[in-house]
């Protein structure tokens, strides 16, 4: 495949992107779960670490390839790998991409799923007037119902797959726009009413106090395949994103505002959690109902509580829906490289994605104790290995091609900054991300 020529309309609709697909699920639902499994405040000091050493410099060298060969993530590889004179195979990184968004998205789908459901439940009024342990039990009771879960998986589907068959970037700058800033307003509110609470004091208390003797090494492992799930890197996902990028942007500005604007959604999101959690007397290692039980419980609080929660769950309902789109874009656009018509790709991508996603939806019914690995049902695997795993493994992989396998001029030009800069970056690269990454994945294999 040629050359794209295809631009994002403006920088400002670059980062908006970018933004779109790091924020999501990962900041609200998954971050505070993980966090609360993880023993707070080591699995939050790792995570803004493992963001900041690993997912920041990692996250250029992914959209620079993308930058640099300006074609979807396979041909930008296969290309870029011609030009520097070194093994074609570099392009199964693309293809490895692809597999870890395939399952990556399947629960992904699901969990949006539930937003759906409970933004229908707050536009009823189901949680008004509803104690803690009321909301736990329904849903407790939404999970043992395998129908309704799969309709919402549906929806959500199909609400994905239609944008990426018109082509991402049509609906979904204009809709960035708008929608985020509203998000973040309703974070705001949320944290301004954790303040309020009794538990407040607790959960700040326990997020911020560095405890290390928590630290252990499936804490790293998590902390470290958090953060690559939460800044979307290590699938090839914001590569295909970089082939878009104007020529003349400087990329490390950019992922360094979208980094830390997701740490920030992601902090405001535990401490309003982990307020209702210490005020209520709720277990902050309750798992992933963990934001979906908590959060009814906090709007039921405020004045207008119903109001908020819809809007808060809409508003959750965009962002993981242009998450949900980067997830996608990898799979469609490997396929469109290979002459399909965008709408068929998406429509056989999103039918597969769908189909291993109601394994998901059924490991909370029927499935429930068919283990895996160890002691894990399909939800537990799907949510713990790509991201954990797979992501890592793949940003290590994109690392050394950026770092030790392009030439310096076409990475140093496709980064977008001075050639002191790229020096920077290179030597963190080399002899920081990659080792770090390549110790941890190896010590938890051994
Ligand atoms: N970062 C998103 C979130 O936090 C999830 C996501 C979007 C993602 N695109 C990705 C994760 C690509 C891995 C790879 O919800």
């Amino acid at each position: 495949m040629n050359e794209t020529f295809e631009r994002w309309q403006s920088r400002r609709a670059f980062i908006l992107a970018v933004t779109g697909a790091a924020v999501g699920l990962g900041n609200i639902w998954r971050f505070p779960y993980m966090t609360g499994e993880n023993g707070g405040s080591a699995f939050l000091l790792l995570y803004i670490v493992f963001v900041l050493l690993l997912g920041l410099p990692m996250m250029m060298a992914e959209i620079m390839i993308g930058r640099a060969g300006r074609r979807s993530p396979m041909q930008a590889l296969a290309f870029l790998s011609e030009e520097a004179g070194v093994t074609p195979h570099w392009r199964w990184l693309g293809l490895f991409g692809a597999i870890t968004t395939f399952f990556i998205l399947s629960f992904y789908s699901v969990v949006s799923g539930w937003s759906i459901e409970y933004l229908i439940g707050s536009v009823n009024g189901d949680f008004v007037a509803q104690s803690a342990p009321q909301i736990g039990a329904s849903f407790d009771a939404f999970l043992l119902d395998p129908l309704r879960m799969t309709f919402n998986h549906t929806l959500f589907m199909l609400l994905t797959m239609s944008v990426v068959a018109v082509g991402i970037k049509s609906g979904l700058e204009k809709l960035n726009n708008v929608m985020m800033p509203l998000l973040y307003l309703i974070l705001l509110v949320l944290g301004g009413y954790a303040v309020t609470t009794d538990g407040f004091g607790e959960a700040i208390r326990w997020l911020f106090t560095p405890d290390l003797s928590a630290i252990n090494l499936s804490v790293v492992l998590n902390a470290m395949g958090h953060a690559f799930f939460t800044l979307a890197v290590g699938a090839c996902a914001l590569m295909a994103y970089g082939a878009y990028m104007p020529s003349d942007q400087s990329l490390p500005k950019a992922v360094l505002a979208v980094a830390l604007l997701d740490i920030a959604v992601a902090l405001l999101s535990g401490i309003a959690i982990f307020s209702v959690v210490f005020s209520h007397g709720l277990d902050p290692t309750e798992g992933p109902g963990l934001m979906f039980v908590t959060l009814p419980v906090a709007f039921s609080e405020l004045p207008g509580g119903q109001i908020w929660l819809g809007a808060f769950f809409m508003l959750l309902l965009v962002a993981t829906w242009t998450s949900s789109i980067n997830l996608a874009e990898p799979m469609v656009a490997m396929l469109v490289g290979r002459g399909w018509r965008r709408g068929r790709a998406a429509a056989l991508i999103g039918s597969l994605v769908w189909l291993v996603g109601l394994l998901s939806v059924l490991s909370f019914s029927s499935l429930k104790d068919v283990h895996w690995l160890g002691d894990m049902n399909f939800f537990a695997l799907v949510t713990t290995v790509p991201p954990d795993i797979f992501l890592p493994i793949g940003g290590l992989l994109i690392a050394v091609f950026a770092a030790w396998q392009m030439p310096k001029e076409a990475a140093a030009s496709a980064l977008g900054v001075s050639p002191a800069g790229f020096a920077v970056w290179q030597v963190v690269v080399r002899y920081i991300s990659i080792p770090l990454t390549a110790v941890v994945l190896l010590s938890s294999v051994i």
